[in-house]
């Protein structure tokens, strides 16, 4: 019933706006050494069904655009700018709105599933519990809505796993769990962090196939964030590429993949592991990533940069290029590649 209304209200907005449309966000924190821009003007839209990549090396700001944007930052974080969602301002909602967004619309999959699984309680009844709890289920309708939504998962006997405790199941299997939680009130909007990088490759690549399954099945729009750039191709209609808190690129995902446009983007492709090449040693981008509290001056990848000159030394602006493409870089689009 409230999934129908959604589903309703929905429908007559999404001719009026994107799904999700996050304008100049910011997160700053507080610290002892200084203030942490963790994210700067960070610009991008998801559609309804769409599925946007997030992509950038470890502490680009990934995991903390998805918790500016559900409301789940440190006590020292602030952020400023714009989300809105189905039309609606959701950045620095007060709580109770947010346990209603959290619940109904917006769902996440965190990093670790064992932070959001609780180890002593049996699968089957942490599932039952969401139903029973938010969309006011009996007993008996929340344990077919789990059994349901673990088939739909692809959970080898779902039935008799309700009965098992998180530590009994394999990482993949898990992790499908905490898919099948996220997706029990038909939230409009999946965010998944890196819910891949704890398994292997098989059931990473098992994993990203489901991701893409659900999707048509429930027309959940996902934001998919992962320093793969090769998981983003596969399933994803647009990618953002992220440094430091900074887009460095913003596109379709076969553009971004097949003609990226930013010295980044190059050298995270360069670094994704190809199966058609064997023994390959994966180039990886010399150096690392820079220290928030002492950002280079100018484009922030520049002590990393092949393509670096003089000029780089100023912040390059985003700017749009193409049809419905953004970069921010001063070397021209053909120069780089
Ligand atoms: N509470 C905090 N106080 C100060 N800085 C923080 C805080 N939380 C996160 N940061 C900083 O924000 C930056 C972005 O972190 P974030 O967790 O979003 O990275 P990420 O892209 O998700 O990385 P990973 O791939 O490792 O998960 C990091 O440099 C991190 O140190
Ligand atoms: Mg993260």
């Amino acid at each position: 019933m409230i999934a129908k209304h959604a589903e309703q209200k929905g429908n007559n907005l999404r001719a009026l706006h994107p799904l999700l449309s996050v304008t100049d966000l910011n997160v700053r924190f507080a610290t002892e050494e200084g203030e942490v821009t963790a994210m700067n003007a960070l610009t991008f839209t998801v559609e309804q069904g769409e599925t946007l990549g997030i992509v950038g090396e470890s502490g680009s700001g990934k995991s903390q655009t998805a918790f500016a944007l559900m409301g789940l930052l440190a006590a020292n974080g602030q952020a400023s700018g714009s989300a809105r969602f189905m039309g609606h301002e959701i950045l620095n909602l007060p709580e109770k709105s947010l346990n209603r967004l959290r619940a109904k619309e917006i769902a996440m999959i965190f990093q670790d599933p064992m932070t959001s699984l609780n180890p002593y309680m049996r699968v089957g009844e942490q599932l039952m519990e969401v139903l029973m709890f938010h969309q006011g289920c009996s007993r008996s309708e929340a344990f077919d809505g789990a059994v349901n939504m673990l088939d739909a998962v692809r959970m080898p006997e779902a039935r008799q796993r309700m009965k098992m405790y998180p530590h009994e199941f394999s990482g993949g299997m898990r992790q499908r769990v905490m898919i099948a939680m996220a997706l029990l009130c038909q939230p409009k909007l999946l965010i998944a962090d890196e819910p891949t990088t704890a398994l292997d490759v098989t059931v990473q690549a098992q994993m990203m196939m489901l991701l893409a399954d659900l999707k048509r099945e429930f027309n959940t729009s996902i934001i998919m964030i992962t320093h793969d750039l090769g998981v983003v191709a596969g399933i994803c209609d647009k990618v953002l590429v992220m440094y430091a808190g900074r887009t460095m690129e913003y596109g379709s995902a076969r553009d971004v993949f097949y003609r990226p446009s930013h010295p980044y983007s190059v050298g995270l492709l360069n670094a994704v592991p190809r199966l058609d090449v064997s023994d390959e040693t994966l180039a990886t981008i010399p150096g690392n990533p820079p220290n928030l509290l002492h950002l280079p001056q100018g484009c922030p990848f520049l002590p990393r940069c092949p393509y670096a000159m003089e000029r780089c030394k100023e912040v390059p602006a985003l700017t749009s290029f193409d049809a419905g493409r953004m970069r921010a870089c001063f070397r021209a689009v053909e120069e780089v590649l």
